[in-house]
């Protein structure tokens, strides 16, 4: 049985939290990839927001098994918050939350290295979560790193201990001011390890979804980050530091890229992005701050304000082609309503030539976007449900952007609840 994908195709916080919890009726297991806490996928239903960092998104269906998978990174302080989160809503984690023995741990030294690191930087700074995702997976490819496997041998404190003496080292040479409590922090975390080691199945994931593939069961690989935010094909280096991308479904969970099916690529009707780096079609006018107050366009982990801007066709297709998208979500549809004008960008002025695909650099000294307007809507579309209710220039909109990219559009999202979810073809 072939494993589906969903994938955030622009700069993160597309709405993939959302999407996963809308399609879980459709599949037996959820499995997260990649990233680490410094993702936040949101769900609403019941008039209740849940956001969730590390743990997928299926875990509020009460059949879905949800398995973090070895490439994601693992806080086991956050995850541990993530479970204490839970606990009202009678979830039984030990049965339907499995974590990979191969998933990396970030320790509370990861998190200052961090913090050390973008405070080195100064003006050059990545923007990062500060969650400590990038010295982890630094220590996982330098070969350092400790694993969730390791939290089950006898010699876990000593290996703890002499990676975060290492990290100490570091972090002194680095010449910048942090405050924190070694102890306290030391506490908090074998605290965190010791509940996760007695409370959640450990297991063998690339095994589970092998079998569980060869029991008929349907798989659901669950991104996080955004396409652009890919350590390779993102707008390197104000990215992530992981395979955003469909080929790390492939590494962060030992899935064959002959047993990918269906690729589902979210997206934004407009374009946002937290942290630093290029944004083309960032707006600094009325129109970015009307786009980010209407879709309270805030940080779900971070809390940051997102810069705002147009939709990046140029940049959405290259999205689709790197992950081979067979069907697009659009999101925050209803974000549009009330604009005379919209524009989307469909190429870029590059060094003084137009060109159609996406460059080396999307720094705006170099590249600037060229647009295609449209007239927008006034009609308010989060009491909507159905395809045909929505307004003929939305229809027109949709039609444009399936037709630049070449793949349909299935759902149209027109609010945050389960409810507000409008899909266009019959499944
Ligand atoms: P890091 O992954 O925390 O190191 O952050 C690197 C860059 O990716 C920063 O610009 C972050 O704002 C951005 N980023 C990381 N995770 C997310 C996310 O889940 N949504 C949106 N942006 C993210």
């Amino acid at each position: 049985m072939a494993i589906d994908l969903l994938l955030g195709l622009q700069w993160g916080d597309e709405g993939k939290g959302k999407i996963v919890d809308v399609l879980t009726k459709k599949y037996d297991v959820i499995a997260r990839f990649q990233g680490g806490p410094n993702a936040g996928h949101t769900l609403e239903f019941e008039g209740i927001k849940h956001v969730l960092h590390t743990i997928p998104s299926g875990i509020f269906h009460p059949t879905a098994i949800n398995l973090v998978g070895n490439g994601v990174v693992i806080d086991p302080v956050i995850f541990k918050q993530e479970l204490d989160n839970l606990a009202p809503f009678n979830i039984d984690t030990a049965k339907s939350l499995l974590i990979s023995r191969k998933a990396h741990l970030i320790l509370p030294t990861h998190r200052l290295l961090d913090a050390a690191s973008e405070m080195a930087k100064g003006k050059a700074k990545i923007g990062s979560t500060l969650k400590g995702i990038g010295p982890t997976y630094m220590d996982k490819t330098g070969r350092n790193g400790i694993r969730v496997g390791d939290i089950e041998l006898p010699q876990w404190k000593e290996t703890y201990t002499a990676l975060r003496d290492k990290h100490l080292v570091m972090i002194d040479n680095m010449n910048v001011t942090l405050d924190f409590s070694i102890e306290e922090l030391d506490r908090d975390f074998f605290a965190a390890v010791e509940y996760m080691r007695t409370h959640l199945a450990f297991v063998d994931s690339e095994e589970y979804l092998s079998q569980a593939q060869k029991n008929k069961q349907r798989i659901l690989a669950e991104g996080a980050q955004g396409s652009l935010l890919d350590i390779d094909f993102g707008t390197y280096p104000f990215v992530t530091s992981s395979n955003t991308t469909a080929a790390g479904a492939c590494t962060g969970l030992g899935v064959a890229p002959n047993k990918i099916g269906e690729v589902y690529g979210i997206f934004k009707a407009y374009t946002t992005r937290v942290g630093s780096g290029p944004f083309p079609t960032e707006l600094f006018d009325e129109i970015g701050e009307t786009m980010g107050r209407v879709g309270h366009e805030f940080g779900a982990t971070t809390g940051r304000a997102r810069r705002c801007g147009w939709l990046d066709l140029v940049a959405l297709r290259y999205a689709v082609e790197i992950n081979g998208v067979t069907q697009l979500m659009m999101m925050k549809g209803d974000v549009l309503s009330g604009f005379d004008e919209l524009k989307v960008c469909t190429a870029y002025n590059y060094r003084g030539e137009t060109i159609n695909h996406l460059p080396y650099s999307l720094n705006a000294e170099e590249l600037s976007p060229i647009y295609t307007s449209f007239p927008g809507w006034k009609e308010d579309l989060t009491g909507m449900h159905e395809a045909n209710e929505l307004p003929q220039n939305l229809h027109d909109y949709i039609a444009f952007v399936e037709d630049f990219v070449q793949v349909p559009i299935s759902i149209v999202s027109v609010g945050p609840d389960r409810s507000q979810t409008i899909f266009r073809t019959t499944e």
